[in-house]
């Protein structure tokens, strides 16, 4: 079974509370516990980590090889800030998966830059609780391989039964990445 780490940074413990307006009003337990369902419905093993301090955050990734398969990290406000995040997430083989709930984008233009776009395998971003459930569908599709992976997305029916993808349907291409069909890889991001 696949092993995944859903890393969490700075304020992201705070959530529910914490801007609601901008960040929604679950919990990051409520936020954890669908992803753990939806993981036992797609064959994975999910496991969760948050952490305020930003040098607990790198050990997380550094220690990721060998204990986990993929991980998704919301690395909160570091994401605009930590070269450190940057070198660590470059130096693990592993997927890691960008993820926000907003979408920094559309904010404050010292939101724009992450410093983590570059190194990780794609982005999520902007649309609450659900861009951790669509990092996650990927990784679970991965590791099944996508021709295998029959698991309902994010939101669909758990007793929706498993269709088979049409033989000659046209390939969905999200962005950029023209190595497998199921890509939602943010455009300029470097390929690991
Ligand atoms: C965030 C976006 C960041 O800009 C912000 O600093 C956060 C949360 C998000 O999930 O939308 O703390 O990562």
């Amino acid at each position: 079974m696949s092993k995944i780490l859903i890393i969490n940074g700075p304020n992201l413990n705070l959530l529910g509370q914490r801007e609601p307006s901008i960040y929604g009003r679950n919990t990051l337990e409520e936020i954890n516990g669908r992803l753990s369902l939806l993981g036992q419905e797609w064959g994975l093993e999910v496991s969760f980590f948050q952490s305020n301090c930003e040098g607990m955050l790198v050990e997380a990734i550094q220690n990721l090889p060998g204990k986990f398969d993929g991980a998704i990290l919301n690395a909160g406000a570091y994401t605009h800030t930590s070269l450190a995040l940057h070198d660590a997430v470059s130096a693990v083989s592993i997927p890691v998966v960008e993820v926000h709930l907003s979408n920094p984008a559309a904010r404050e233009s010292y939101r724009h830059f992450s410093y983590l776009s570059g190194v990780c395998r794609g982005a999520v971003s902007g649309f609450g609780p659900m861009s951790y459930e669509l990092a996650l569908y990927w990784l679970a599709s991965q590791a099944k391989g996508c021709e295998d992976f029959r698991g309902s997305p994010p939101g669909g029916s758990p007793r929706r039964k498993p269709q088979s993808f049409p033989k000659n349907a046209p390939d969905i291409q999200i962005a950029g990445d023209s190595s497998t069909p199921m890509t939602a890889k943010k455009a300029g991001a470097t390929k690991k």
